[in-house]
């Protein structure tokens, strides 16, 4: 058995709660399936705020940069909202993909049978709905400068940030998305304002290259990102590979998650570049809701997030296809049992809370496995 090095960042609010169900899967993934997995615990966000002064030191970064994995919670929290713009927990989950070179974050949404009912859609517009969102998520108006708040000289204050791309950011990320395409249905559609603003203009442009060059076996369709929120609440199935900016792709896989009941249930994945000399490539894994502040403390956050959020790293990081595959059958199993968080709580289902959650996913791999 090889050992594979995680490195678990729980961080703040129901972080640490999911990701207690995840060490659960672990351990039964070491006890079952002879992959053993050398894991490292580190503190980021709010915790490392109050334990280390800073939301992700120096040393947690070498950690990350060393390790063959990031399993990541949530950071961030009520606590420490108040803090100035450069101190606030939200930066460490930036400052890791940024120093990992995290530039493509694939944000799936896929409705499960089971779900159906829990979508505030109807079923017969959400019913097989399964999207790939390609956010990019080291550039754009996330890291762009010139931002700040300054004060003017009458004393008003005028706030800005500047969203800024180098076209091989951009077709960094669409080869991302075009590759994922070719494995999947075969169409991507990238969104942009192209329309309103310069950096969209080069967006579809760009893409649009790349297509040409590249990848024109694939359909590219380009849609303007106000347009992509109100089809994907309309007509959803035409979606197979969404690429978009960082912002863009953080609204849009937020508005995806909802189609498929609840935010409690998507997963990410974030990769950096592979290196051409070791194959290796940086990644971390986390779910994309935050830390619930509203149900932190509470035991009834949904870890089903989280744990198929180890699934990506299983199938991403270390091509273990057919474990990632079984731990996705395993959380099918668990919902088409009845057990319900309750974000995806439905009429005659058991609502449950985390941990019998986790343990249900756990006995139903040892079921699968026997
Ligand atoms: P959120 O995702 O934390 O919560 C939005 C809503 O979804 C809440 O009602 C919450 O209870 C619910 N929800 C989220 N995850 C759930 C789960 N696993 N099970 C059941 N319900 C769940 O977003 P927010 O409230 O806008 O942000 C709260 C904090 O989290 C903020 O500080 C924000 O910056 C941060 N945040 C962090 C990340 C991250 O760490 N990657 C992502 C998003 C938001
Ligand atoms: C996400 C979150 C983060 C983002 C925040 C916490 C910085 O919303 O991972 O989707 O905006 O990228
Ligand atoms: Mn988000």
């Amino acid at each position: 058995p090889s050992n594979k090095k995680l490195l678990v960042l729980p961080g703040d609010g129901i972080g640490p709660e999911v990701m207690r169900e995840v060490r659960r899967v672990i351990d039964w993934m070491d006890r079952r399936r002879a992959v053993s997995f050398d894991i490292e615990e580190g503190l980021v966000g709010g915790s490392a705020i109050d334990a280390e002064g800073t939301p992700c030191s120096d040393a947690t970064v070498a950690k990350a940069k060393a390790a063959d994995a990031v399993l990541f919670g949530s950071v961030g929290g009520p606590k420490w909202d108040s803090l100035p713009f450069e101190q606030r927990p939200e930066l460490g989950i930036l400052r890791l993909r940024k120093d990992l070179g995290l530039f493509a974050n694939l944000r799936p949404a896929l409705v499960m049978d089971p779900l159906v009912e829990a979508s505030s859609l109807k079923p017969e517009i959400v019913r097989g709905v399964d999207i790939m969102v390609v956010r990019e998520s080291t550039g754009g108006v996330y890291f762009g400068e010139p931002r700040g708040v300054e004060t003017l000289p009458d004393g008003k204050r005028r706030g800005f940030d500047t969203d800024v791309y180098h076209e091989d950011e951009i077709a960094r990320v669409a080869r991302v998305a075009f590759d994922l395409a070719r494995k999947r249905r075969g169409k991507v559609t990238s969104v942009e304002k192209a329309n309103v603003m310069q950096s969209g203009r080069l967006w579809r442009a760009v893409v649009g290259e790349v297509h040409k060059a590249e990848y024109a076996d694939v359909e590219l369709e380009n849609m303007y990102a106000d347009n992509c929120a109100m089809q994907l609440c309309s007509r959803p199935k035409q979606f197979d590979v969404i690429l978009g900016n960082n912002l863009f792709g953080d609204v849009l896989s937020d508005l995806a998650a909802a189609l498929t009941g609840s935010l409690g249930m998507l997963p990410s994945a974030t990769l950096g570049a592979v290196d051409p000399t070791s194959g290796r490539r940086h990644a971390l894994y986390e779910p994309i809701h935050g830390s619930a502040p509203d149900i932190a403390g509470k035991g009834i956050a949904n870890p089903l997030a989280q744990i198929l959020s180890f699934a990506m790293l299983l199938r991403w990081s270390f091509g273990m296809e057919e474990d990632a595959a079984l731990l996705e059958q395993a959380v099918g199993k668990v919902l088409a049992g009845g057990l319900r968080t309750a974000d995806i709580m439905q009429p005659g289902m058991a609502r449950v809370g985390t941990s019998v959650m986790g343990e249900a996913v756990v006995r139903e791999l040892d079921k699968l496995a026997a």
